[in-house]
């Protein structure tokens, strides 16, 4: 086989077959194949596409191009969850207890973030004492005994999607539907999923600006799910602002803790048991979506599932008393700022991105790689779209353990838009399965 006939046979608008591109990948990660040959590739495929076949088949080669985590010594359906990322999302922190309250087991690998805020990984290390690194062996005790483990990512997985990914970073190449549906899916499949539940974020402070985009996203994510029997299903949920109040590492684990008492922000809560619901019924709970809610629901209220919380937290090493008095207990900023309304009426716009660099900034998220994180520093959000708001009265506090500057607080006045009027997001556009 040739590359330069692959590159024409997409270029002309033809399917590839699955052994072509078994082999384009294999040679890819080998390093037979050049960079120059598979950006011609990739922009190839950004303007003629692929068809079912071809996005399962580039899947399946990505996740056999490195090593896959072997989750089999786990009993029951292994579900797991993505998000396309957004800001101060905080679901996996309450989702992952709470799914695994109703004996689903949640095996969670997760990395440490770049931008806004930090990762799941690093949000948990908030929590003093908490070890994300854990050898395989112990992971998998851990989900047998307690339902839920969340480990810091290890193993070679998908290298062909690394590779691929920086080479579409350089070549304008990143916005093609099937690649970026079977970037996501590969590194789902190694990690060991059996299932695959999917957040399909829209919206300014998404990756997909349109829910039209983010439903073509969603369907094809679902349909390549179901062509190599992972059962998928998705949610196409508003990023127009951020998720919950909080922004920031330490903050974000306090909003988690509200959630699973029962009483977190009405926006997270609703989206961890629209997204709860189909883990919990892709593993087997309950006969219908309504059925998984419903038993959520009532773990919410009676404490089991905070109760899951603690005990694991408690088994990674963290402090678990975190869960009675995160105050006490989470690093805490020595500068706090308040940023006011300068005029009376209701939020209209809180521009999500830019409020998430604001965190950033103030240290809660990564510019590069190397950057420090402030696991105290972030900031939380008084008042949402459409609330009512008085002039001088709070609308974000700023947390921060360096001085905080007026660039930032002018950074959140110009992004939050008071108006007359203004209308509530929808939180869930489509429900994809
Ligand atoms: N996120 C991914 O993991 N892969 C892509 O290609 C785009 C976004
Ligand atoms: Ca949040």
């Amino acid at each position: 086989m040739r590359m330069i006939d692959l590159i024409e046979k997409k270029q002309h608008n033809e399917s590839l077959t699955e052994s072509e591109i078994k082999w384009m990948i294999e040679h890819y990660t080998a390093d037979d194949i050049p960079d120059y040959q598979m950006s011609a590739m990739a922009m190839a495929i950004y303007f003629n596409g692929m068809n079912n076949e071809e996005r399962s088949a580039l899947t399946m080669a990505m996740v056999e191009s490195g090593d896959q985590i072997d989750l089999s010594p786990i009993e029951g359906v292994k579900v797991d969850k993505h998000s396309t990322g957004g800001v101060g999302d905080t679901t996996t922190l309450v989702l992952a207890p709470l799914v695994a309250s109703v004996g689903i087991p949640v095996a969670k690998m997760s990395g440490r973030g770049l931008g806004h805020t930090g990762g799941t990984i690093d949000k948990l290390e908030a929590v003093p004492g908490f070890n994300v690194e854990v050898t395989q062996e112990k992971f998998v005790d851990l989900v047998n005994k307690n339902k839920v483990a969340v480990v810091g990512q290890s193993g070679n997985l998908t290298p062909a999607d690394k590779k691929m990914y920086a080479l579409r970073d350089v070549t304008g190449t990143v916005e093609s539907i099937p690649l970026i549906a079977s970037s996501i899916m590969s590194k789902k499949i190694a990690a060991g999923a059996d299932a695959i539940v999917l957040d399909v974020k829209t919206g300014a402070g998404a990756f997909m600006k349109s829910v039209e985009q983010a439903k073509e996203l969603a369907e094809t994510m679902v349909n390549i799910g179901e062509a190599v029997e992972r059962n998928t299903m998705a949610v196409i949920s508003d990023m127009s602002q951020p998720l919950g109040n909080a922004i920031g590492n330490s903050l974000e684990v306090k909003e988690a803790i509200d959630t699973l008492k029962g009483h977190g922000p009405e926006d997270l809560t609703e989206l961890c048991l629209v997204l709860g619901s189909q883990m919990a019924y892709l593993g087997g709970v309950g006969s219908s979506l309504d059925e998984a809610r419903a038993k959520l629901e009532e773990n919410l209220q009676n404490g089991k599932a905070l109760d899951v919380f603690k005990t694991f937290i408690a088994a990674q090493g963290g402090d678990a008393s975190v869960a009675d008095n995160p105050d006490d207990v989470l690093p805490k900023a020595e500068y706090t700022k308040e940023v006011t309304a300068e005029t009376s009426g209701k939020v209209s716009e809180i521009v999500a991105d830019q409020i998430g660099i604001s965190a950033m900034m103030l240290g809660a998220g990564r510019e590069t790689k190397e950057s420090q994180l402030d696991l105290a520093a972030g900031l939380y959000i008084h008042k949402k779209i459409g609330d009512k708001v008085e002039k001088g009265e709070a609308l974000v506090t700023l947390y921060s353990n360096k001085e905080i500057t007026q660039d930032v607080v002018d950074k959140i006045i110009n992004n939050i838009k008071i108006s007359d009027e203004a209308t509530t997001p929808t939180l869930i556009h489509q429900i994809v399965q």
